[in-house]
């Protein structure tokens, strides 16, 4: 019996990869016009940095990691997600001291033990954007308006951007208490799950799937209403900003995220067309990151976009895929060895040339480059060669011209190009 890959590790295979390069080249096009630069992390990371960074009683890190010993007895962990070892690698190669304001982009593979199911994989890829070094609410909105310009871009409509404000470490303090207490009254009724979050991390019981728990929550006080005075004059400061902007948003204050580093502004790109895994994007502040492992405060606020949902939501891949400019076609010997030679000579001027090789007929070859989408063939034959000029077909309007054997490769380019 053959091996097979990984359960929840996938191949992107061609015909789906061109998707993915759409969508990575729009980031790298769009998140540059915003001044972001692209720092790229390892995949591992030494344990510790992960677990003081994303939170011991997070899911991630409580049940999700890849996490093994080096060699050397060191605990080490495949990279669960970007925003801690993004962090990590601006306070170690002190970038915050030479520049105060760093904007950072990533794309990559992550790796998260969960259960695989349509949406969710244990290696997945994300879009990661970090912003770092400015406290304002102006950066929440840019880096929100980026994102959501991305997301128009590359064709997505259903998707709604839903924000909310988690608050600081000290307005979170008597809203915990005040959960807590809440949910103590029907601990009896939570899941399993939601009485250990309970003691552990309350917040955490907006995110339960379970309709009993839900259910429970709907009457529970939420984070919104324990904000201090300067969280609740962030929150609002960001909300005025997208309204000048016209940016659409929903405040849904039963938003939690799933990481523990998170401060003031959380928000999630949601769409109703993926199923269960409806977050396409997830992101927020996090001010208390840096000092969390070991670095001076610098407030920050990033997003990771889910390639492989944004991915299903690209439509059509028809759109996406890649077709010859032409194909060339050859009958005989002769016209084969003078086609060869053409197809190089094609692309060494850019042109994308395609042949079947094997000296099959005019109407085998004609039915290749059909199924190709070649936008042009070229046809080449006994009697072309003899009289120095070859047939072009344009395979949409299906008009053919014979063009003179030095005048091919010049005629195609400009043809392809003006196409471009
Ligand atoms: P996250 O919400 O854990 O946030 O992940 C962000 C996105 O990654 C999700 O909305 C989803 O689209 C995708 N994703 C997560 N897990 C899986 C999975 N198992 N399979 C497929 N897709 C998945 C973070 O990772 C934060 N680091 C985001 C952030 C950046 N916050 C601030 N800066």
């Amino acid at each position: 019996m053959s091996i097979k890959g990984i359960r929840g590790f996938k191949d992107i295979l061609p015909g789906e990869i061109e998707k993915w390069q759409f969508a990575e080249g729009e980031a790298r096009r769009l998140f540059g016009l915003f001044g972001f630069s692209e720092l790229r992390i390892p995949l591992l990371e030494r344990t510790e940095l992960l677990s003081r960074g994303i939170g011991a009683s997070s899911d991630i890190v409580g049940k999700e990691m890849y996490t093994f010993p080096d060699r050397d007895g060191d605990s080490l962990t495949l990279r669960p997600e970007a925003t801690t070892s993004i962090v990590r690698a601006y306070l170690e190669h002190n970038l915050y001291l030479k520049e105060p304001v760093g904007k950072y982009y990533f794309i990559g593979p992550m790796f998260r033990y969960e259960r695989p199911q349509k949406g969710r994989y244990r290696q997945f890829h994300q879009i990661d954007a970090e912003f770092l070094g400015v406290q304002e609410a102006e950066a929440d909105a840019e880096i929100l308006v980026m994102l959501m310009r991305y997301l128009t871009d590359l064709g997505l409509k259903k998707v709604s951007l839903q924000i909310n404000s988690l608050g600081c470490p000290d307005c979170r303090l008597p809203y915990k208490a005040e959960i807590q207490k809440f949910l103590r009254t029907k601990s009896e009724s939570l899941c399993e799950d939601c009485q250990r979050r309970l003691d552990t991390n309350p917040l955490r019981v907006f995110d339960c799937k379970q309709a009993t728990c839900q259910a429970l929550l709907a009457a529970a006080p939420v984070v919104l209403d324990f904000l201090c005075a300067d969280c609740r004059r962030h929150f609002e400061r960001v909300k005025t900003l997208l309204n000048g902007l016209e940016l659409a948003y929903s405040v849904n204050p039963r938003m939690v995220r799933g990481l523990d580093y998170y401060t003031r502004t959380a928000f999630e790109v949601v769409t109703g067309e993926l199923g269960a895994q409806n977050a396409v994007c997830g992101g927020g502040r996090y001010d208390g990151l840096a000092e969390e492992i070991g670095g001076p405060p610098i407030p920050a606020i990033g997003f990771a976009i889910g390639m492989e949902r944004l991915v299903m939501l690209l439509g059509e891949e028809s759109n996406y895929s890649r077709h010859p400019d032409v194909f060339v076609a050859a009958l005989g010997e002769e016209a084969q060895r003078r086609a060869f030679i053409l197809l190089q000579e094609l692309r060494d001027v850019g042109v994308w040339a395609e042949a079947d090789y094997g000296g099959k007929s005019l109407k085998s070859q004609m039915r290749r480059a059909d199924k190709m989408r070649s936008s042009y063939v070229i046809i080449l034959g006994e009697e072309e060669l003899r009289k120095g000029y070859a047939v072009l077909r344009d395979m949409a309007t299906k008009g053919q011209e014979e063009i003179a054997w030095g005048e091919i490769v010049r005629s195609l380019k400009s043809k392809v190009g003006s196409e471009q």
